[in-house]
């Protein structure tokens, strides 16, 4: 079952108009919100970042927190699985096609998809994954979590055909700003590397909860421009996000990072982590 404008129904059975603004534009924004034993994981954190994109691209939010709230708990409740993984879908709606928004504005589309959480296989969490770096060729709006996602697309695919996981982005070929779909950290002698939270990246989720972690247990930690030097010679790097959670990159361009296995900073956030959403799903209500 999914949720398209205000109904349940089979995915069969859903239609879109050809002339909606996601479908010719890319006009909508969007989140990933993963369910840990039936309770969203850190959703007014997420609500947060849906206004947030919904103000970039200057449309209104349909709903208010208690009814998104609702709607995701009837989506939640369809599915059988205690692990869940949901994605939520605004476009500005169906309109002649004209780039400018349509004036009187017209209803969004709203859709939402609920299916099995799937987080990564042992062997992943184990052995690390590989990754390449390519020069981050997005547009200035990063923090927007925009469904426009060709250039996403594009540089994943880089690694993909490279036989890779993910594409770990440096914009002007200099500076750390994330994963084609993910955050990118680096840890330096005992300490947690960030990059800022700024245009450039999409302010995750999982990203927050890394900081709030590596803060409650003393683990020494900067939010700071990060070099592609200092990518290129980290003792560890970690990638995050709601459906990877924490991995280790072991192999960068080709090359071992650190000892090419998962390290210390790695092992502990990697442990803490799933501490953290256990908790965190205990002392919900
Ligand atoms: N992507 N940066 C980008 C470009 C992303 O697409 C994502 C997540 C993240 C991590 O954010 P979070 O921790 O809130 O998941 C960072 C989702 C999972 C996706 O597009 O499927």
């Amino acid at each position: 079952m999914i949720y398209l404008n205000g109904q349940f129904m089979p995915v069969e059975k859903a239609q879109v108009s050809v002339l909606d603004r996601g479908f010719i534009f890319g006009d909508g924004v969007y989140e990933v919100i993963p369910v840990y034993g039936r309770k969203a994981f850190r959703l007014a954190e997420h609500l947060r970042r849906l206004q947030h994109s919904l103000d970039g691209i200057r449309l209104a939010n349909p709903h208010n927190n208690a009814e998104w709230t609702r709607i995701i708990g009837q989506l939640i409740a369809y599915h059988p699985g205690e692990d869940q993984y949901l994605y939520l879908h605004i476009t500005r709606g169906v309109a002649e096609r004209d780039h400018a928004f349509p004036n009187p504005p017209v209803a969004p589309t709203v859709f939402m998809l609920g299916k099995p959480l799937r987080t990564p296989p042992l062997e992943r969490i184990k052995n690390g994954i590989a990754c390449i770096t390519a020069t981050d060729n997005r547009w200035l709006r990063c923090d927007i979590k925009a469904i426009s996602l060709l250039p996403n697309v594009l540089l994943r695919q880089l690694a993909i055909d490279a036989g890779c996981a993910e594409t770990i982005l440096l914009r002007d070929d200099q500076w750390l700003t994330e994963g084609a779909a993910s955050n990118i950290f680096v840890v330096r002698d005992g300490t947690l590397l960030a990059p800022p939270k700024d245009h450039l990246m999409l302010p995750g989720i999982t990203y927050d909860v890394i900081l709030e972690i590596a803060a409650a247990n003393h683990i020494p930690y900067q939010v700071r421009r990060i070099s592609k030097a200092e990518v290129c010679a980290a003792d560890e790097l970690l990638l995050t996000s709601s459906t990877k959670e924490v991995l280790a990159v072991t192999r960068l361009d080709g090359k071992p990072v650190g000892a090419g296995i998962p390290g210390a900073m790695f092992s502990k956030m990697h442990q803490l982590y799933q501490t953290f959403k256990r908790d965190v799903m205990r002392h919900h209500d």
